[in-house]
């Protein structure tokens, strides 16, 4: 039940320091993962897996495309990430010992499970990273990791997301034991992972400066949002929640992009959201926003403490320290709460959005 909320989804964005802390318990101690939470057989075919292909649709496939900097980038090893739909209909070249993984809340997403049914024989195995225990997904793969976010009644997923990144946090951990981790930088990440309720917990506290900001879009039709990095794939996703529950048309871009065409776009009218964290990449981010200013655009950026300052076309909120490796997680908050106040003040129907389904069974 709603409770105290307006609205499921507002509900389960409340939940999620408390699912996300389901999601790791009894799977990592204090400063160790516990690979066994992936199952019989799982350390073998981590000892064996060279590269990763992950599989996936709509927000799940933005939690791929997350993860895919994480893999590379902490684990050292080639991961690729597709939509299922296109996936399943073209042919493949798999390289040897490579591990399929499909990610799905519902676990019964059709064009994902036509996907593993079709690869099954021509990989080393699959894991599975849901939210629905004992639907197809878990049933038909070799390996599962459920995610403990409980039930998502809410059609635009936002509790799924982040307790998918918190799993497939955990599934770096384990494949970069393989490639050279430390003891001392897993301990770093699995502290890390303990502070993350209580960051996103500061995340959703933003709540009433955010239902503020979204005064602005509630009569915009469009908005353009900008990320660098593991931040891209979190702009597509607060695009994504936009357009599905307020109908207000967004894109997400790499802000490197930019100037290669969006900018064309970019007038008073556009709004630009921007997650701007406390990167390498921070300065030149900051040369994207003086292209946006300089033609009109209003704005939004959240940024790490003192990161940018506040100026006029320019308005900032600052989010908490957050370690780099957990940022996706953290930045996801503040998107998913501006989408909800756009969609109630346009009075749209926030849990059941039109035309939309929460489990898609058909192609
Ligand atoms: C977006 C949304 C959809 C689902 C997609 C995959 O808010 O909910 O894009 O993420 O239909 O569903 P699952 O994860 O159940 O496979």
């Amino acid at each position: 039940e709603k409770g105290e909320f307006r609205h499921f989804m507002m509900k389960e964005i409340y939940e999620q320091p408390e699912v996300v802390k389901a999601t790791m318990q009894g799977r990592i101690t204090e400063d160790r993962l516990l690979e066994q939470s992936f199952g019989n057989g799982a350390s073998e075919l981590f000892d064996q897996t060279r590269q990763v292909q992950i599989i996936a649709c709509g927000t799940s496939y933005h939690a791929g495309l997350i993860a895919k900097y994480w893999i590379e980038d902490i684990a050292g090893i080639p991961c690729a990430v597709e939509v299922a739909s296109e996936f399943r209909y073209r042919k493949h070249v798999i390289p040897d010992n490579t591990l399929f993984i499909t990610i799905s809340q519902s676990g019964e997403t059709a064009d994902t499970l036509a996907a593993l049914r079709a690869i099954k024989e021509q990989v080393l195995a699959s894991l599975t990273i849901c939210n629905v225990p004992g639907s197809s997904l878990v049933r038909e793969s070799d390996l599962s990791l459920m995610t403990n976010a409980g039930p998502e009644i809410g059609v635009a997923s936002t509790k799924a997301f982040t307790t998918q990144l918190v799993a497939l946090l955990m599934l770096t951990v384990a494949l970069a034991r393989r490639n050279g981790l430390s003891e001392e930088q897993e301990a770093n990440i699995i502290r890390g992972l303990h502070q993350l309720p209580s960051l996103l917990l500061a995340g959703v506290r933003l709540d009433k400066d955010i239902e503020l900001l979204a005064q602005d879009f509630a009569e915009k039709n469009h908005a353009l949002f900008l990320g660098r990095g593991p931040l891209y794939p979190v702009a597509m996703e607060g695009a994504l929640k936009l357009k599905e529950i307020s109908y207000i048309h967004a894109e997400a871009y790499p802000a490197g992009e930019l100037k290669h065409g969006p900018l064309a776009l970019v007038d008073k009218e556009m709004p630009v959201v921007t997650v701007a964290p406390n990167n390498a990449l921070l300065d030149k981010l900051k040369a994207n926003l003086q292209e946006v200013k300089a033609r009109g655009g209003e704005l939004f950026v959240f940024a790490g403490a003192d990161k940018i300052q506040q100026e006029d076309g320019l308005k900032v909120r600052q989010m908490p320290d957050v370690p780099e490796f957990l940022e996706p997680i953290v930045y996801t908050i503040p998107l998913q709460l501006l989408s909800y106040h756009a969609a109630v003040l346009k009075g749209t129907d926030v849990d059941q959005p039109r035309n939309l389904a929460k489990s898609v069974t058909v192609e």
